[in-house]
């Protein structure tokens, strides 16, 4: 085992707080819910039953109608903003009342096939089923087959100039003061800047104020964007609960599912822009397209078989905004009035987004990209260590350090 790997897998035990593992220790002092997706995948590789506690811990927070929320917080900390008092969920496990990406079904069946074990890969695809329906449900109640974000850090990508035009419209005024933590434990030019934060909690009043009640935010939701991002790995989530409903022989589940999946498929493909060489997400309050250039318009990669014409102009495309950096892939195309590449989700490179990118190649017979961007990756992590991002330019490890997910990423790329 090499020594990075080694390091990686320390990592992971350091931030293990009882079957579930924090990204980093102080600044995210709970278990968050893709962040613990990618975890999992990296377990798998050398403890399968530590990978299915992870899952398992966070289903613990999944609620009544089915959503898996973004934080579960297990035990109380006061080194993170906002805690459970400012989310207000009714939900018996202390959780905020927000979603993330679902990777969650993704790591799943990659247990599963690493020799899992058939009653608790059942249970978990249940739980992963359930909240698969509760996308649809509550995120997409027209069918238009793309899932809707009510609140940028549902993406992960939370300060991303993909939300700048419709975050623009929500309020920076807030009943629950703004008392940030992040900015005490890093600094404060790598996170998002107070104006968002305002805008961030004006719409966790919002939803508080509406009770969680899915119906009721849908109304009243000042930021709905159906992100194409977290639409992609929704509909590679569903080609994976698909895969288990049939071998768990569900088939009636699986014919659903894949109903699904072929709705958001096509849903997908009509967000092509060739003038763009990009996917892009719509903005549901105005109706628009969202042109910001990140990188969220090429996850489509991930879960589809796309014609040679738009993966080659995809390719050609992402070469373009990787030229010259030290470390690939950027979130936001350099040069753009939007790029800073220090500040979190307006620049940085992220080892799990070059991960689901470099699968996404791979599936597109892009063996040659995905390789560089491999490497790419690889390098940066080994010169500066697990951090929570890079920056592109300088190749520096900014965010937080010791971060769980870049372990995890670390340990798949190398493989
Ligand atoms: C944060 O607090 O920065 C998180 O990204 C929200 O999930």
């Amino acid at each position: 085992m090499n020594q990075h790997i080694a390091e990686a897998r320390r990592i992971l035990a350091a931030n293990d707080r009882g079957g579930y593992t924090v990204p980093t220790d102080r600044l995210y002092p709970f278990q968050w819910n893709w962040d613990s997706a990618f975890v999992a995948m990296g377990f798998a590789l050398y403890d399968v039953e530590r990978a299915y506690r992870e899952l398992e811990r966070l289903a613990e927070g999944q609620w009544a109608d089915g959503m898996i929320p973004h934080i579960v917080f297990h035990q109380p900390s006061d080194t993170y903003f906002p805690g459970p008092a400012v989310w207000r969920t009714p939900n018996p496990v202390p959780t905020s009342g927000i979603t993330q990406p679902p990777v969650f079904a993704i790591a799943l069946r990659k247990l599963h096939e690493a020799g899992g074990d058939r009653a608790r890969s059942l249970a978990l695809y249940e739980a992963a089923l359930r909240w698969h329906r509760w996308w649809y449900r509550a995120r997409d109640p027209d069918g238009t087959g793309l899932v809707a974000l009510l609140h940028p850090w549902e993406s992960g990508s939370d300060n991303s100039p993909a939300w700048d035009v419709a975050l623009a419209r929500v309020p920076t005024t807030t009943a629950t003061p703004v008392a940030r933590k992040d900015t005490g434990h890093v600094s404060a030019d790598m996170r998002p800047r107070d104006a968002d934060y305002h805008r961030f909690i004006h719409l966790v009043d919002t939803y508080a104020d509406c009770g969680w009640n899915p119906i009721r935010q849908w109304q009243k939701a000042p930021f709905k964007v159906a992100d194409i991002q977290t639409t992609a790995i929704l509909l590679k989530a569903g080609e994976d609960l698909e895969v288990l409903a049939r071998r768990f022989d569900r088939p009636a589940e699986a014919d659903e599912i894949a109903a699904l999946n072929d709705r958001t498929r096509r849903a997908i493909l009509a967000q092509w822009r060739p003038q763009l060489s990009r996917f892009v997400s719509r903005d549901l309050v105005s109706g628009a397209d969202v042109e910001a250039a990140t990188q969220a318009g090429f996850m489509p990669l991930l879960s589809l078989d796309l014609d040679r014409a738009i993966v080659e102009a995809i390719v050609a495309e992402m070469k373009v905004w990787s030229d010259g950096l030290k470390v690939a892939f950027p979130t936001t195309k350099p040069g753009t009035s939007a790029w800073e590449p220090k500040r979190y989700w307006r620049g940085p490179a992220w080892a799990i987004i070059d991960w689901l990118l470099i699968d996404g190649l791979m599936r597109n017979r892009q063996p040659a990209a995905a390789a560089a961007l491999r490497r790419s990756a690889i390098a940066a992590i080994e010169a500066e260590g697990f951090a929570e991002y890079f920056d592109p330019v300088t190749g520096e490890g900014c965010g937080g350090l010791g971060f769980s997910w870049t372990a995890a990423a670390y340990m798949v790329l190398a493989e």
